[in-house]
């Protein structure tokens, strides 16, 4: 079932989500569905529980075929589809680096948010298998921005150049997603 996706202003996206402690609650099956279902109408690249009113720690992200590329980021690298429970970033470097951002609860608009630009990130699946992973790229910042999501932050709080953030038609004439 899709969801409706909060919106920015909505102070449950505030909130600091609570971890999961059971995993075979029949709730969260259907939660993490329903997140997918949602994902997908939107064309988003991720989606955290929080975004759809839910205040735990799962994240969604990526596609399960790499062929496929995102509408919303045409010249993203592919992401590995992904459920992350409780998840736990680390930057491996203290390098940082520059990309534009969108997120589903700000519709129509993208910002330029600096990000770690190498990551460790664990957590679990929805069986509790263990994930640990390194990440760069497009992947390292789809991690940090759907997981800043259950820590009650939304990418615009991270813009420091307000030149470099606004409305995505404007920004990117011709882009598939103006409305998104
Ligand atoms: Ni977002």
């Amino acid at each position: 079932m899709i969801r409706p996706i909060l919106r920015m202003g909505d102070p449950r996206l505030l909130r600091v989500a609570e971890r999961v402690h059971d995993l075979q609650a029949p709730e969260l099956s259907t939660l993490v569905d329903d997140m997918f279902e949602t994902m997908h109408a939107a064309d988003g690249a991720g989606l955290a529980a929080p975004q759809v009113g839910v205040p735990l720690r799962v994240v969604i992200f990526g596609y399960s075929d790499p062929s496929i590329r995102n509408p919303r980021y045409p010249d993203a690298d592919p992401v590995p589809q992904t459920i992350l429970l409780n998840p736990l970033i680390e930057p491996l470097s203290n390098e940082e680096e520059e990309g534009w951002e969108g997120c589903l609860s700000v519709p129509g608009l993208r910002g330029m948010v600096l990000r770690y630009a190498r990551i460790r990130y664990r957590g679990v699946d929805l069986r509790g298998n263990a994930i640990d992973r390194e990440a760069d790229g497009f992947h390292a910042r789809v991690v940090q921005h759907e997981c800043d999501h259950l820590d009650g932050i939304l990418y615009p709080m991270r813009v420091r150049d307000f030149s470099r953030f606004g409305y995505t038609d404007i920004l990117f004439p011709g882009m598939s997603d103006a409305d998104d």
